[in-house]
This record gives structure tokens, C-alpha cells and sequence, in this order.
């Protein structure tokens, strides 16, 4: 198999010098008079924006160029979020501003798309009367359909789910890029049931796109300039393509050497990784290729067992924390970790809030995404369990949480200090236009003084400072290194 993927990738370096055509489209399309304008909006992960993409992609297709201006909009998407009650309340606030907007222009169209859309389906729009449209995850094939029929003045919904779409024919056009790094969605949906989550209904079940049609997205962007892709997956672990012809199967670890391969000067990340599913073959693959980005991260969600059972995690405190030595012991102290870490979980004491510290301690992680626990509808904690714990107490412990990780965060920068790292220049630094910004191996943000870099190039930094949230030094020749 692995073979047979290595000659598919020499096929399309022998067709790429043959100028394949790739679309390259920024948020302002410069659009011929008779096209009409899309304005995308996304909330909530990677994967939405990545599909956002795609949707844009559908949609110019079918006659509709971007903007990055509402105003001039004929039609405006919003990607939605259901996973906690306020990404909801994000977009029901917007959907009041865009209300105004579509009184002044009454031709106008709103859609809804995404996870929300899909957790609320047709009560949208009696709930929201002036959305036209709701589209779910699985359905953006059909929105040039539901758009020509929302402009005859029908309401349009499809919120079918699937069990085999995986857009792995559609050339994403890239929206707000910076033209160095890049998401390829590698599967959709979920098949995990964490008891809090409300993905799984969201998203639907997990399917893996096609291992090809990955590795040719890779080396389009390659060629196209980018120098970084992110594999997104709710758990890439757990990528398992097989082809029709049953002669080729593909896991994560040999999904992920084959992207590496593309080019050892493309830069390979993926989200995110599921403790119980990781395992050392992906730990060794990353080891092997130096383009492979040492940085993993690997939510926890509460460092309790009891805890973790409720959650429906299927592991505890224990086997996370095995994971978390195994990836020390092959990578080493330098790979980036990072979390996601919810608090005041139905039923929570102080003492198994303790032990989420203690374990955020122990592992010693680079950076987290942290939050208190807000129950959704319809899922298995909102069917079976009682969201007990006080708002002010999760806020409370979510706020020790966030300031432990601003103290790891901190103590981990420090090690950066006084090395030399290679950084992928993204861009200016938001700070000053005489400084770029990157990110070095293990995701961390590096600022350091313009010189003659560019976008795109690699340059090597020796850091000298750093704060919390980013590391700040200056680029020195290579041969000092
Ligand atoms: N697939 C990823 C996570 C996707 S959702 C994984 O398994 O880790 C991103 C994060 O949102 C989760 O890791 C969790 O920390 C948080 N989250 C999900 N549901 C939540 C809820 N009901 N309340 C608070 N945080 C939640
Ligand atoms: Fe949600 Fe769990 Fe699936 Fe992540 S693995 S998306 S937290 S159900
Ligand atoms: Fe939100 Fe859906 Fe992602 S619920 S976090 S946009 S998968």
C-alpha cells in the first residue's frame, strides 16, 4: 500500500510540472459585474473553517464570488458552533445585527450553517424568521439548490446527515489565508461518545477521506507556495482509509509519513489527537521525519478518574498520564503538548478539581484551551446527569485552571530562551511592522526583528526573551548555529 501511495505521489510531481491549475481565491474576489457575492462567516473549531472553504468552493461553482464585506453581500453564510450554550449565543447576537442589515436590503439572503444548524434543524427558522436557509455539515453539496430556491422565496433545509461524504473531490478555496499554512480535513464526524459533547450529533458519524486525494491536496499547496499543513480530524488517530478495491489500507501513522514526504520543506501538523487512540507507531512516525511538528495536542477534560468515567473518556488519570511519559520518552522534554480541559463537570468536588491541577502539573503542558462545562441538550450528561456544580463555582476552578497554565506556559517558554529554533515566518507581527511572526516546531509563537525574510521562508532564531504567550529573539546565520 504505502507503495502504491509513494507512486501516486510521483505521478502528481510529473503532472504538477505539466501547471495543474489551482484556484487560489483571497476573501475579496475581484468578481466579473453579473456574479454575485458571498460573505462567509465561520465560528467555532478548525474543522469549520476548513469547511468553509469547501463551501466557498460549492458556491463559486455556482456563480457566487467572496467578499470580505457584508455590506455588499447578496447572500451571508454563518458557519455555525453548538458546542457550548455561548458559541450559540455568539451567532443568535449576529443574526440580530444581519436582521437590520436585511431590512435595508430586502433581496438579501442569510443562511445558517454548520453544527448549530444542524442540532437545530427547521426550528430555526421559526425560532430566527429571517434566515432563509439551514444547511448541516454533510449537505453543502446541495446549497446552490437551496439557494436557488430560497431566491424564489422558499425556505431551505437539509440537514441529512452521512455516512460517506467527505467533499474529498472539492478544491477548497482558501478564505483569509496567509498563504504559508493550511488545514486539509482528513475525516469528518465522530463515533466517541464523550458524555458532555455535542459533536457527535452534530457532525455525525466518523468517515476518513480518501488517503489519494489528502496527499494531492498536500502537494498542491506545496506548489502553490504553502510550507504548512494542519490534518484535522475530531480524532485523527483513528483515521483508517480503505480503497474500494479493498487492496489498500492507510492509518494515521502512514497517512501522516506520506504527507510528510510530499517535501521535507512542508511542515506537518494534526488535530487532535484522542488519548486512548495514539499510539507509538504515530509517536515514532513523528520522530522520524524532522518536518513532522513535535507538538501534540492531546486533550485531557479532567485529570479525576471518576471524573473522566462520567465523561465517558474510556480512559483514566493513569493511562493518560502513561501517554503522556510515552511521548516524553520518544520525542522527548521538547515536544509540545497542549490541552483541553473543561471544569465543574456534573458533580465535581474540590477534590477532583485537585486533581486536574496536579495532573496539568505533571504534565507540564505548553499551552491549554480551557472551559467551564456548559451541558447540551440532547446529550448523554444532559439525559443522565446533573449539571450540579454552581456557575460560580466552575468559573472558580476554570479561573485557577487558566492561571496555572499561564504559569506552565510561562516556566515552558523559558526553556525556549538562549536556543536557536527554526521558524516558519507567517507573517508581520501584530506589534510592530518591523518584526515577523512565526511559529517554531512545537506551535509556539516566535516575534523576532524583519531583516530580509519573507512569508514562507524558514529562518533560524535565537530566542532571547519571552513572555507566556510568545518568544522573542532576533535570526542568526545558520552556519552559527
Ligand atoms: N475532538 C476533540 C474535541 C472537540 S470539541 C477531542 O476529543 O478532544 C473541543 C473542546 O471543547 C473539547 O475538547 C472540550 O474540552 C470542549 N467541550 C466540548 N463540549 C463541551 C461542553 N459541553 N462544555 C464545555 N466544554 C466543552
Ligand atoms: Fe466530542 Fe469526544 Fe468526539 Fe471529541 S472525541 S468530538 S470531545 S465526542
Ligand atoms: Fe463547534 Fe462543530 Fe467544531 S460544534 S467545535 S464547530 S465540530
Amino acid at each position: 500500500m504505502e507503495q502504491r501511495i509513494t507512486e501516486t505521489l510521483k505521478i502528481l510531481t510529473e503532472a504538477d510540472k505539466e501547471a495543474c491549475e489551482i484556484v487560489k481565491v483571497s476573501e475579496n474576489e475581484p468578481a466579473p459585474l453579473n456574479k454575485k457575492r458571498l460573505f462567509i462567516e465561520s465560528y467555532g473549531c478548525q474543522m469549520n473553517f476548513s469547511d468553509s472553504e469547501i463551501v466557498a468552493s460549492v458556491m463559486r461553482n455556482a456563480g457566487f464570488a467572496t467578499t470580505s464585506s457584508e455590506d455588499e453581500a447578496d447572500l451571508i453564510f454563518l458557519n455555525t458552533c453548538a458546542i457550548r450554550d455561548n458559541a450559540e449565543q455568539k451567532v443568535r447576537n449576529r443574526l440580530q445585527h444581519l436582521n437590520a442589515l436585511k431590512k435595508k436590503r430586502p433581496g438579501m439572503l442569510i443562511g445558517v450553517l454548520g453544527c448549530m444548524a444542524e442540532r437545530l434543524k427547521a426550528k430555526f427558522l421559526e425560532e430566527e424568521k429571517m434566515v432563509d436557509i439551514v444547511t448541516g455539515p454533510d449537505a453543502y453539496r446541495d446549497l446552490p439548490r437551496l439557494v436557488e430556491e430560497a431566491e424564489t422565496g422558499q425556505k431551505g433545509v437539509n440537514v441529512f446527515l452521512s455516512r460517506e461524504e467527505t467533499y474529498a473531490d472539492i478544491s477548497p478555496i482558501r478564505l483569509n489565508s496567509n498563504g504559508v499554512t493550511a488545514f486539509i480535513s482528513i475525516m469528518r464526524g465522530c463515533d466517541n461518545m464523550c458524555s458532555f459533547c455535542v459533536v457527535p450529533y452534530t457532525r455525525g458519524r466518523e468517515r476518513s477521506r480518501d488517503a489519494h486525494s489528502i496527499i494531492k491536496e498536500a502537494l498542491d499547496l506545496f506548489r502553490d507556495g504553502y510550507r504548512e499543513v494542519t490534518l484535522l480530524g475530531q480524532n485523527v488517530d483513528s483515521y483508517k482509509w480503505t480503497s474500494a478495491d479493498g487492496t489498500e489500507h492507510v492509518n494515521f501513522a502512514q497517512l501522516l509519513e506520506q504527507v510528510a514526504l510530499v517535501s521535507p520543506d512542508l511542515r506537518v501538523r494534526f488535530s487532535t489527537s484522542h488519548p486512548k487512540d495514539i499510539t507509538d507507531e504515530v509517536l515514532y512516525t513523528m520522530k522520524k521525519y524532522d518536518n513532522i511538528c513535535n507538538y501534540i495536542h492531546l486533550p485531557a477534560q479532567s485529570g479525576n478518574s471518576r471524573i473522566l468515567q462520567l465523561m465517558n473518556r474510556t480512559y483514566d488519570r493513569e493511562w493518560y498520564i502513561q501517554k503522556i511519559d510515552r511521548i516524553r520518552a520518544i520525542l522527548g522534554d521538547d515536544c509540545g503538548i497542549s490541552h483541553d480541559m473543561i471544569s465543574g463537570f456534573c458533580s465535581e468536588t474540590e477534590e477532583e478539581h485537585q486533581d486536574t491541577l496536579t495532573l496539568m502539573e505533571y504534565a507540564r503542558y505548553d499551552y491549554g484551551y480551557m472551559f467551564a462545562y456548559s451541558e447540551r441538550p440532547g446529550t448523554p450528561a444532559a439525559k443522565k446527569l446533573v449539571d450540579d456544580v454552581p456557575e460560580d463555582i466552575k468559573k472558580r476552578r476554570l479561573s485557577e485552571i487558566i492561571a496555572l497554565q499561564q504559569k506552565l506556559s510561562l516556566e515552558r517558554n523559558q526553556r525556549a530562551v538562549g536556543k536557536v529554533h527554526k521558524v516558519l515566518v507567517e507573517g508581520t507581527s501584530k506589534r510592530s511592522n518591523e518584526q515577523l511572526q512565526g511559529r517554531n516546531d512545537q506551535n509556539k509563537v516566535v516575534v523576532f526583528s524583519k531583516e530580509n525574510f519573507r512569508k514562507g521562508d524558514y529562518a533560524y532564531v535565537l530566542v532571547t526573551e519571552c513572555t507566556a504567550a510568545t518568544l522573542i529573539g532576533h535570526a542568526v546565520e545558520l552556519a552559527t548555529v
